[in-house]
This record gives C-alpha cells, structure tokens and sequence, in this order.
C-alpha cells in the first residue's frame, strides 16, 4: 500500500535523533535547526523524557475520561506554576487543531454568538473551524466554507475597533497568533494584542491566544502573547508541549465555567501524553528553557542581522525568520544538501529557524558558521 503523497519530501530517510542533531540510514549527521516545525522543545530523546515515559508505560498507557487519572491533575497543577496562569482550567486534546477547535467551540458556547474574528496569512490548523478560520484557501474545503469568519489585518487597531463597532455583539471571540508562523513570522504587537484584550471585555467576546506554535517558551515568555502584558481568556498549546509525543490542550480563564459534555475526546489526556508534557515543563523549569531561549535567540538575531546576504530578520526568542537577497533563494538546499542542515520555511522566501530550545551556544555557533560557507560557496568568494 502506498502513503497518501499528500507531503512534497526531501529525499532523506531520518532514523535516529538526538538532542540538536538528527542522522539518515546511512549514518549522515545533520544539524536540526527545525526542531521538526517547532516540535522539539527540550532536545530529541532528551533522557528524562524518554524515561518519563518509559515509567508510565509500564504503569499504565491508557484509560478513558470516564475516570480520575490523577497524572492529569499533575500536569494541570505544573502548568498553572509555570506558565504563570494561576487559576485556569486545563483541557487535554491531541493537536493543534484540535485545541483551536475546542477554543473557538467553546467561545461560541459560551457567549452563545457565531461570528469569529481571526486575521490575514493565519494559520490554525486543518479541522472544520481551524481551517475556516486559517487565511489559505487552498486548504478550505467547499464544506467548510462559512460566512462566520471575518479576516481583518494584523495589527490595523482602527480596522479591529471597527469590526467591534458594527458586529461587536456577534462576535464570540477574537483568535490570534502571537507570533504568526507559517505566515513567516510576523510579530502582533503589543499594543495590538492591549487592544484585542479590551474590545473583549467591552463587548463580551473572548481573546483566543493561539499559541501551538510561538508557546511553551520558545519566544522567551512562556506564551508569546505575554510580552503584551494582558492575559488571553484561551490559550490554544501543542507542539513543544510533548517534545513530540502527540498533546495539544487549551489553558481557559477562570470566569469561563465547563458544563458536562460541551468538550471531550477520546484519546485526549491519556496517562502517557501527560507523563511527556510533564517532563517537557519539568526540563523547561531545571534548564530555566525561557530565559535560554530568549537569549540565545537574540545571540542568534544579532549574528543574522550582521550576515552577509541577510535582508531582514525577524522574530523573537528561537522563533525566528529571515530574508536573503534574490542571489541566494537557494540557500536552504544549500544548507540541507552540502552542509547538512535542517531548516524551515515559509513561502515565498523566508527561512524559519525553530530549533529546541536547549540547543548549546556551539550549535548556534555552527549553524551560523555553516550558513556563513554556504554563503559563501553560493556567491563564489573565497572564504
Ligand atoms: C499557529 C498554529 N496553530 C495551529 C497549528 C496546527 O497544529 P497541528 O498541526 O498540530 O494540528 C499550527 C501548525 O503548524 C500552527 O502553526
């Protein structure tokens, strides 16, 4: 049976990874700069995780929802501590999409409205709502076609405040990444994030802060959202979240009440996907990962923006993007095919760069030294 070719490949067999670096069957090395699209978070087969969850294995896989499963509760408890949101509830799912599901489902509970506000070049998954609320129409299908969504420009406070002031009692909630990702790293800025926080309150709807992917400390906060300095009423998680073992979940404001059924799933919060989360925020809190991201990501910003060939560099913490000029559109099959790096993209010209975020200062520094020779074997300058 064939796979469903749904994915354009590099033609590399990955086999085996660990910590920053990642090798083919053959026994290639490469150095991972990816992260597996900002997946890996505290390194691949980092020690604790993997015997985090080799312990839980043997003590139980899974059970239903129909039950108490305390390792849920300890979850919930170390991400109340260290994502710093005190009192919010936690909800268990599997993806990212899913958790953007949820978020926009229950925004629409509870405020009873239909309308959601989300924004150009977004991206929030592939399921029903997530992908009508994501900026591609090439990935809508007809059925999830639907008029409920109203794209506006990111960061156009004037374009917000008036969608409020003409549907603001329709609106259910307003759905934003901090950090947008697949778009090419485009930052919300605070000001804009201060402005969504209060057109909520005023006219009843609810702040969704998606943060599958610029969340669990890779900016240098532990939600990107959070360097605004106001608080989202949901907040959507997956990627880094498990290091790679499927979770995703949605933080949600105290004021927020649950009422029997309106959420659930199946394999959602099962004993082994929290004993991985837990090892991921256990390695974040003993590494202090928040402050190293912010660090080296602005070691690595820096080093970028005074790269020959570099246009622009953008970003924050381990979650950044950059340009180069026209004669170097090659240069991440450069990277990958003589240099043995893994990096990221985003369309039409932007290289992404989400590595864990305990990668080492030498792995910083060979990745800039590698992209200095590829530079340099690109445009034919001795080095
Ligand atoms: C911001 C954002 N939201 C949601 C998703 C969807 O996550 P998943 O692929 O786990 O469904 C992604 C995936 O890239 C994302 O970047």
């Amino acid at each position: 049976m064939s796979l469903f070719n749904v994915y354009p490949l590099n033609p590399i067999a990955i086999t085996k990874a660990s910590g920053s670096r990642v090798w083919d069957e053959k026994g290639q090395e490469y150095l991972d700069m990816y992260g597996g699209h900002a997946v890996i978070s505290i390194g691949h087969t980092n020690p604790h995780w993997v015997k985090r969850i080799e312990d839980q294995l043997h003590a139980i896989a899974f059970y239903s929802n129909s039950v108490i499963l305390p390792i849920q509760t300890q979850l919930a408890d170390l991400l109340n501590e260290v994502s710093g949101k005190k009192d919010y509830q936690l909800f268990l799912c599997n993806s990212g999409a899913e958790a953007n599901e949820n978020a926009l489902k229950l925004a629409s509970f509870h405020t009873g409205r239909k309308k959601i506000v989300a924004f150009k070049k977004s991206f929030h998954g592939r399921t029903s709502l997530a992908v009508a609320a994501t900026d591609n129409p090439s990935i809508v299908a007809p059925v999830n076609e639907t008029n409920n969504i109203i794209f506006l420009p990111l960061n156009d406070i004037a374009a917000l405040e008036n969608c409020f002031k003409e549907q603001g009692d329709q609106i259910a909630g307003v759905i934003v990444e901090g950090i947008q990702g697949v778009a090419g790293i485009y930052e919300a800025s605070d000001a804009f994030l201060q402005s969504i926080r209060s057109l909520c309150d005023t006219h009843g709807a609810l702040y969704i802060a998606d943060s599958v992917q610029c969340g669990y400390a890779r900016s240098g906060q532990f939600f990107a959202h959070d360097h605004a300095g106001v608080h989202a009423d949901i907040y959507s998680m997956a990627k880094g979240m498990g290091n790679g073992f499927p979770i995703g979940g949605i933080l949600i404001a105290p004021h927020i009440p649950p009422k029997f059924g309106m959420l659930g799933t199946t394999f959602g919060g099962n004993p082994l996907a929290c004993a991985a989360a837990l090892a991921v925020l256990e390695v974040i809190q003993q590494e202090n990962l928040i402050s190293a991201a912010e660090e080296k990501g602005k070691y690595l910003m820096e080093a970028l923006q005074q790269t020959k060939g570099v246009k622009v560099v953008r970003g924050r913490g381990l979650m950044i993007g950059f340009e180069m000029e026209e004669a170097f559109a090659d240069i991440r099959k450069v990277l990958l095919n003589d240099f043995k790096v893994f990096t990221g993209e985003a369309k039409p010209n932007v290289i992404r760069l989400l590595p864990s975020l305990a990668i080492s200062m030498e792995d910083i520094q060979l990745f800039l030294e590698r992209l200095n020779q590829a530079i340099h074997q690109i445009s034919k300058t001795p080095l």
